[in-house]
């Protein structure tokens, strides 16, 4: 049975053992082992049934020890990690040959970023390893914003989540990787790119391929409810169209009457994108639960986090 529990102390314990511990972010909970420990790389993978050509991200506490995990850092790396770390930005940068084969599925490249939660600060400098985590569900599936979250998911194959409280950010980090020292968008997130933008100019968008996803969190279908979700601009017309349906409804501000209405999740009532992007999945998560036949999901102004928020419910909706 998985413990939830605040103590910094077992969790090393059970990292030095090879072993996993679900650790809290500002973005989402991540399952954590060993950087190094091929046993707790492999337990990763296992754990979340995640395809091997997926690689992980590597959490350090400090830049000083960025020099372990990469190489040739690009300056517009540098000016990032200054202006977002410790944050909700991971860069890919070319790897530290230190780093195994099996966290960068064979690429040449590593993503390392420094989080920006006290606790697993904490744990990460009691440890003399950093740690991989991807976040810490099932592959495709929601990622987790709390501890319950997480229990949900691995209660029978983790041994402790790590419980640091509701995460602030509430989805992943942003990704951006380099081609000839220029940086690319590989994952929207937590911070928007015009955030990003405002630090290095003009940032590339990946173009990605769905046979050769550079970063696969990419993949078209991802952050995925078990019921089925649908992202339109017009939700009335929708609730209309499958009023003979058990329906849920997620919406950025507005409140939505309809007698065919079991459950609406506001995300945020003032129409701030922060909010809305920090109580978006646990929403998912709520409405997931109810056995509905179909969660009809409003699409977001496409601008600053609203994107990044599309982006996800873009994924979750498709088939
Ligand atoms: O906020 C986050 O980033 C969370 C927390 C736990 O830190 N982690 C997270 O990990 O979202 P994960 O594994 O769910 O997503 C990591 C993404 C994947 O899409 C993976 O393909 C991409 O990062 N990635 C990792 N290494 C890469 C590399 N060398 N090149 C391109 N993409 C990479
Ligand atoms: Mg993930």
């Amino acid at each position: 049975m998985i413990e939830i529990t605040t103590d910094i102390h077992k969790a090393k314990m059970i990292l030095k053992k090879d072993e996993l511990v679900a650790i809290p972010t500002e973005t989402v909970y991540g399952l954590a082992g060993n950087c190094f420990s091929e046993t707790a790389i492999n337990k990763i993978f296992e754990t979340k049934k995640r395809p091997l050509f997926n690689p992980l991200i590597v959490h350090i506490h400090s830049e000083k020890i960025l020099e372990d995990i990469a190489i040739e850092i690009p300056e517009k790396a540098k000016l990032l990690a200054k202006a977002f770390w410790p944050g909700s930005l991971t860069l890919v940068l070319k790897k530290n040959p230190k780093i195994p084969d099996s966290i960068t599925a064979g690429k040449d490249t590593v993503a390392v970023r420094i989080p920006n939660h006290e606790m697993t600060i904490k744990l990460l400098k009691a440890l003399d390893f950093p740690l991989v985590a991807p976040s810490a569900n099932p592959f495709g599936s929601i990622s987790p914003t709390s501890a319950q979250h997480v229990a949900d998911y691995f209660s029978n194959e983790l041994k402790m989540v790590l419980d640091g409280g509701n995460c602030i950010n509430g989805i992943e980090s942003t990704i951006i990787g380099f081609e000839n020292n220029e940086p690319i968008l590989y994952r929207l997130g937590s911070i928007s790119s015009e955030e990003i933008e405002a630090v290095i100019g003009k940032l590339m968008i990946l173009n990605h391929n769905e046979n050769t996803p550079e970063a696969p969190g990419m993949l078209s279908r991802h952050y995925s409810p078990k019921t089925k979700i649908i992202l339109v601009d017009n939700v009335i017309e929708q609730i209309e169209k499958n009023s003979n349906k058990k329906i849920g409804v997620i919406s950025f501000k507005d409140t939505i009457y309809h007698h065919s209405l079991k459950s609406i999740e506001i995300l945020s009532k003032e129409g701030n994108l922060k909010q809305a992007t920090r109580n978006l999945y646990a929403a998912m998560h709520r409405l997931d639960k109810l056995g509905l036949d179909l969660i009809i999901a409003q699409r977001f102004p496409q601008n600053d986090l609203g994107k990044s928020i599309n982006d996800r419910l873009h994924r979750a909706a498709k088939n």
